[in-house]
């Protein structure tokens, strides 16, 4: 079994991709949102947070597990590939290295959350792929609490979008790295405040891929059954995978 986890919701998105490409394998995910957002939360915390989920889908059977969480990674997957040498980890992060080789104006956006962008692996990006270019950063403050509410068109979700995006189009931007797993989700409103110039670049698809290439066999060989597990309110949750993700 391939188990997923994200703080919330937004590892569905990632969910969704790795489901197109493994249609039979059996996925067991969980929003750990007892906690939620884990987006300012310190890099220990993080931590913790992410090894008792980890227990939890070890617990459960998972061979695999995708940190399906930007922030999650960024806090933890080193440290869990450390504690768990068996099982095999597929982690998230933005996706800065497309972003740089697409942009012509050599100004990239990325949108995050604190903590991932505080994490020294967002730094280590930036001196890798991001010398000749301009990362601008944004945090997007409510705008995981807005998708987490399924409010994925509202005017209140807009004004944050048009209020952390204008500023980065006047300032040349033409692609932008959606860093946080739950922005895929208003992906179409992205694109209506960005406009049809700045290429949006979203790193869940390479992810799944990823997934494809290092899960085992016994992975494979599944009923393609989806369980999905919340440290919260359960119903609140299968309601909020049926409206996401058709779940
Ligand atoms: N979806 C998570 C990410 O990719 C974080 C959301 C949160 O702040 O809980 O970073």
């Amino acid at each position: 079994m391939i188990g997923i986890f994200d703080s919330g919701v937004g590892g569905l998105s990632v969910l969704r991709e790795i489901r197109r490409l493994l249609p039979a394998a059996d996925l067991t995910y969980v929003a750990d949102q007892a906690h939620m957002p884990y987006g300012d939360r310190s890099l220990d915390e993080l931590c913790r947070l992410s090894v008792s989920v980890v227990d939890q889908l070890l617990a459960l059977g998972a061979t695999t597990i995708v940190i399906a969480c930007n922030t999650a990674s960024a806090a933890a997957l080193t440290h869990v590939r450390d504690l768990y040498p068996d099982t095999q980890f597929v982690g998230m992060e933005p996706a800065l290295k497309p972003a740089c080789e697409l942009s012509k104006t050599k100004v990239v956006g990325v949108i995050a959350t604190r903590a991932t962008f505080q994490g020294q692996l967002f730094q280590s990006l930036l001196e890798r792929h991001a010398k000749d270019v301009t990362v601008l950063q944004r945090v997007c403050d409510g705008l995981v609490e807005a998708i987490e509410r399924t409010e994925l068109t509202s005017t209140a979700t807009r004004a944050i979008l048009e209020r952390e995006l204008c500023p980065l189009r006047y300032q040349g931007m033409d692609a932008l790295v959606l860093g946080c797993t739950h922005f895929p989700f208003v992906r179409p409103l992205i694109e209506q405040v960005c406009g049809k110039a700045i290429q949006i670049v979203d790193p869940g698809p390479a992810v799944a891929r990823q997934v494809l290439r290092t899960y085992s066999k016994a992975d494979h060989d599944g009923g393609g059954q989806t369980m999905l597990i919340s440290t919260g309110n359960q119903e609140r949750f299968v309601a909020q995978a049926h409206a996401l993700v058709g779940l």
